[in-house]
């Protein structure tokens, strides 16, 4: 990444994992590796937990981020969660439009696009996270598929908002396979992005936007995907369960 402008933010994305008591010991391991980070530390939990995890954050450099919201402040939508609920509980951070959302749950780059500006309305940190199929990959259409999903995500999105939103390339053929991106891969398609947001936004606030590489980073890859120029930091599933390895990320992302 390039140090001089960005900030590499490491993000746990512990998916449904973790009961409470679960998470605490969890986050109480994490917090001496996380002590003199060079970047910005996160860890995204299951919503049950997020209470749990910002009482035991205080006074650390870690921060709390949800995996989604709603698009809507309140109202009859039984099972869902607003941005200002997130907000009050003191959480800063969510995920938005994780590939097991688009792919389990329905979520569109529209539905992904209302959440981000609502995200954005309430004061949180958004990370959206956007990334082909492998079969898209194999057709050849990584960039349109990019393109696309950009375009779409950030619609109407002010230059200042694009600024505070990170942005997690996770190709879906990388999550949970064990199957990492090549640095080279993650450093292509980061670029692409950038490219992207540059086109849109404007230079500045493309060099200035955060782009993490998701997909099975962990202790051992963390470092060459690190290295690369346009990866800044990364959105973290299997290995932020395990706090020797989250550190590891961490001291990666670091020097
Ligand atoms: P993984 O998950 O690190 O387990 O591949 C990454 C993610 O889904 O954000």
């Amino acid at each position: 990444m390039n140090k001089n402008v960005r900030k590499a933010v490491i993000a746990g994305n512990w998916k449904m994992n973790k009961t409470r008591p679960e998470a605490k010991e969890l986050i109480e391991a994490i917090k001496p590796l996380a002590e003199n980070a060079g970047c910005e530390v996160v860890v995204c939990v299951p919503f049950t937990n997020l209470e749990t995890a910002v009482n035991a954050v205080k006074g650390t450099n870690i921060h709390v981020g949800a995996q989604n919201c709603h698009f809507e402040k309140s109202g009859a939508f039984t099972g869902e969660i607003s941005a200002d609920m997130l907000v009050e509980l003191g959480v800063e951070y969510v995920i938005l439009g994780h590939s097991e959302r688009r792919q389990y749950f329905g979520e569109t780059d529209e539905t992904v696009n209302k959440r981000l500006k609502a995200a954005l309305a309430a004061g949180l940190k958004p990370i959206v996270c956007v990334g082909e199929l492998l079969w898209e990959r194999e057709c050849g259409i990584t960039e349109e598929v990019l393109g696309k999903q950009c375009k779409l995500d950030f619609f109407g999105i002010s230059p200042e908002d694009m600024r505070k939103t990170v942005i997690a390339y996770e190709p879906v053929w990388a999550i949970g396979t064990g199957r990492t991106a090549t640095a080279d891969q993650a450093q292509e398609a980061c670029k692409y992005i950038r490219d992207v947001i540059a086109s849109i936004f404007g230079a500045d606030v493309a060099e200035a936007v955060t782009v993490q590489y998701g997909g099975s980073m962990n202790a051992k890859n963390a470092a060459e995907l690190l290295s690369k120029v346009d990866v800044d930091g990364g959105l973290i599933g299997g290995a932020s369960l395990k706090a020797p390895d989250f550190g590891e990320i961490i001291k990666a992302a670091s020097v």
